[in-house]
C-alpha cells in the first residue's frame, strides 16, 4: 500500500458555510488543507487572501498547504507564515530569483514547493531540485476548479520522479487539477505521492468517502 498525501482544495468548498467543510476535512482521512491563492494577474481569477487563511487556521486541525498563484510571491513570504501556512508553494513562472525565494520560505520553517504550469518543463528544475520539499505539477491551467486533467502531465510526473530519485529521493510530487477517482491511480503509478482534489471531493455525494477512496492504492 502506497502512502498518498491527500489535500482537498477549499476552492470548491461552500464559502457560505466554510466551518462545515473544514470540520468535514478535520474528521476525514485527508492530510492537508489545500488553499489556492489567486491574484487576478498571474491567473485570470481572484480567490481569497490573508484574513480568510488566518480564520481557517484557527479551526483547521491539519497543515495548511498554500498554493500561491500570484506574481512576485517573494513580497509576502513572511505574511503567509504569520497567517499559518505550513507548506508554501510558489510558481516557477512567477519567480525571478527562485533560489532565494525558496531559501526565504525554508528559513521561516515552512516546507518549500515549486509549481509548474502545464507548458513548463520539469527539466528546468534540475538545479533547484535538491533544495525543494515539494514540486506541484499543475495538470490543468491554473485559475479554476473543475477542469479536465491534461494527459501529458503523466509524462512529466514520470520524468520528475526519475530526476528526484537521483538528487532528492524524499521529494513530494503533488498533482493538482482534474484529479478524480478515475485517474488518481495512474497519477500515483507515474510517481506522484500527493494529490489535490477540489471538485472530486466537494462534488461527491459523500466527500469523506471520496477522500478515503483517493488515498487507497
Ligand atoms: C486550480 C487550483 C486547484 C483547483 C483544483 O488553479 O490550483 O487547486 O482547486 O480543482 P479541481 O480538483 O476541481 O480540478
Ligand atoms: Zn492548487
Amino acid at each position: 500500500m502506497k502512502k498518498i498525501i491527500l489535500a482537498p482544495s477549499l476552492l470548491s468548498a461552500n464559502f457560505n458555510n466554510l466551518q462545515k467543510d473544514i470540520d468535514m476535512i478535520n474528521n476525514s482521512k485527508a492530510d492537508w488543507f489545500h488553499l489556492d491563492i489567486m491574484d487576478g494577474v498571474f491567473v485570470p481569477n481572484i480567490s481569497f487572501g490573508f484574513s480568510v487563511v488566518k480564520h481557517i487556521k484557527k479551526i483547521a486541525k491539519k497543515p495548511l498547504d498554500v498554493h500561491l498563484m500570484i506574481i512576485q510571491p517573494e513580497r509576502y513570504i513572511e505574511e503567509w507564515k504569520n497567517v499559518g501556512a505550513d507548506i508554501l508553494t510558489v510558481h516557477y513562472e512567477a519567480c525571478t530569483h527562485l533560489h532565494r525565494t525558496i531559501q526565504q520560505i525554508k528559513s521561516l520553517g515552512m516546507k518549500a514547493g515549486v509549481s509548474l504550469n502545464p507548458h513548463t518543463s520539469v527539466d528546468l528544475l534540475d538545479d533547484i531540485l535538491p533544495e525543494l520539499d515539494l514540486v506541484l505539477i499543475m495538470s490543468v491551467n491554473p485559475g479554476f476548479g473543475g477542469q479536465s486533467f491534461i494527459k501529458n502531465s503523466l509524462r512529466k510526473i514520470e520524468k520528475l520522479r526519475l530526476m528526484a530519485d537521483i538528487t532528492n529521493p524524499g521529494l513530494i510530487i503533488q498533482v493538482d487539477g482534474g484529479v478524480d477517482k478515475n485517474n488518481y491511480r495512474q497519477i500515483v503509478k507515474a510517481g506522484a505521492n500527493a494529490l489535490v482534489a477540489g471538485s472530486a471531493v466537494f462534488g461527491a455525494d459523500n466527500p469523506e468517502e471520496m477522500i478515503k477512496l483517493l488515498k487507497s492504492f
